[in-house]
Formats: structure tokens, sequence, C-alpha cells
């Protein structure tokens, strides 16, 4: 199916207002700023749909968006901004914490770094609770378009390497030139094959 209608459904504090059925859920995951919404837009092939900004903290609490009513990508706020006062820090964590851990609808996470900066405390912490969960983790880097290819490569390689994921493929993205759309697009579809979900995307033809 190409995408026809993607569309934001609704934001949560918590899990009484999580949507209640059972589409599956692909959920993006990373360090505060470091492209989870510019992500979503860019993959759902729409400007403004989720909204993005510089400064960091800008998604505050969790917002779901349906793809054609078959799945929702899941926008999650991001960890690890220190300007923010230990109690909004906490409530963040304890977000995200609850979605990861409780979701029923959960088939994936998506991990983004920043593609100029070596993974954190917390980047490494995640991508453990990824594996300990018994999920694959699907890694991206983010801001591709501010390095050159083989600058892209060298940092792919260090990124992997502090995250102890070696050898596993880091898709680079770019919410600028559309880097990495359908590589993730692709990786997506392997995801729902998988899992036996009827989706399958399909490259999109007409201009976005
Ligand atoms: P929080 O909601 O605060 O956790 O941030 P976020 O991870 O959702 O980041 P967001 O998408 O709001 O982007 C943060 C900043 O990075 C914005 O100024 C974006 O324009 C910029 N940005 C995001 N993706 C890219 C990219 O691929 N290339 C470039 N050059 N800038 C990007
Ligand atoms: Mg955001």
């Amino acid at each position: 199916m190409k995408i026809k209608i993607s569309k934001f459904v609704g934001s949560a504090a918590g899990k009484n207002q999580y949507p209640d059925d059972d589409l599956p859920e692909l959920a993006i995951v990373g360090r505060s700023n470091v492209g989870k919404s510019s992500l979503i837009n860019m993959l759902l092939g729409r400007r403004n749909l989720v909204k993005t900004s510089s400064t960091p903290g800008k998604t505050q609490l969790i917002n779901f968006f349906s793809v054609d009513g078959l799945f929702r990508i899941v926008d999650l706020p991001g960890y690890g901004f220190a300007n923010v006062s230990k109690q909004v820090r906490n409530s963040w964590g304890k977000l995200i914490g609850e979605y990861l851990g409780t979701r029923k609808n959960l088939v994936e996470v998506v991990m983004l770094v920043d593609i100029r900066h070596k993974p954190t405390q917390d980047d490494i912490k995640m991508i453990e609770w990824i594996k300990a969960s018994g999920f694959n983790g699907v890694l991206a880097a983010t801001k591709g378009d501010k390095l050159g290819r083989q600058r892209q490569r060298q940092s792919c390689a260090e990124i992997s390497d502090a995250l102890g994921v070696q050898g596993e493929a880091i898709t680079v993205t770019s919410a600028d030139s559309r880097q990495g759309k359908y590589e993730l697009w692709d990786r997506f579809n392997a995801i729902f094959e998988e899992k036996q979900l009827n989706i399958h995307i399909e490259r999109q033809v007409q201009c976005e």
C-alpha cells in the first residue's frame, strides 16, 4: 500500500490515555533534540504533522500517529536533556518507562542517535533495555546531511561500537534530504512480515 492518510490521533500523559485498540505500534525513542519528531514527518511525507523545535524538550507527551488506520507511529518525549528541572526530567522518564514497559501494542522500538555525537549513558541504557526486553531495535542515525558520506560511515562505526551493536545496521537518515526514508520503511516492512501483520508500505511515487 502507499500511505494515503496519516494523522495525529492523540496525546497521552499516562497509560489510561493510550488508544484503546490493538493496532501495532512502532515507538521512536532517543535523546531530546535528536530529531524524532522531524523523522516522523519525513517518513510520512508531511511537513508539519508533528511539531518540531530547535529547543530541546519540545515533545512532552506521548503522541500517537495513525498510518492508514493500520498501525501507529508513536513519538515519545526525549530523554537526557539536562537543562530541565529534575522533576520534569523524572516525569519524562516515567512516561517513557511506562509506555515501553506496559504497552502490549508495541512491536518494535526505533532508536535514534545524532550522527555527530557519541552515544550517551542514557542511549546505552536504552539499547540495553531494548535488547533485554526481547526487541531487536531499529537503529537510525539522524541529521546525516551534516556529514559527508565517508564521515557518515565512520561515525556509524563509532556509534555501533559505543552501543555494543557491532555488525548491526544503522540507517543514516536526514529529515532535510530524506536520506534513509525507504531504507527505514523496508526495515519496518520486514518487522511487519516477521510479526505476520498484513502491512506493507510501498515507495511513494508522487511528489512530496
Ligand atoms: P524533542 O521533542 O525535544 O525530544 O526533540 P526531537 O527529538 O523530536 O527533535 P526535533 O524533531 O524537534 O528536531 C530537533 C532539531 O533538530 C530541530 O531544529 C530540527 O529542525 C533539527 N533536525 C531534526 N532532524 C534533522 C535533520 O535530519 N537534519 C538537520 N540538519 N536538522 C534536523
Ligand atoms: Mg519531538
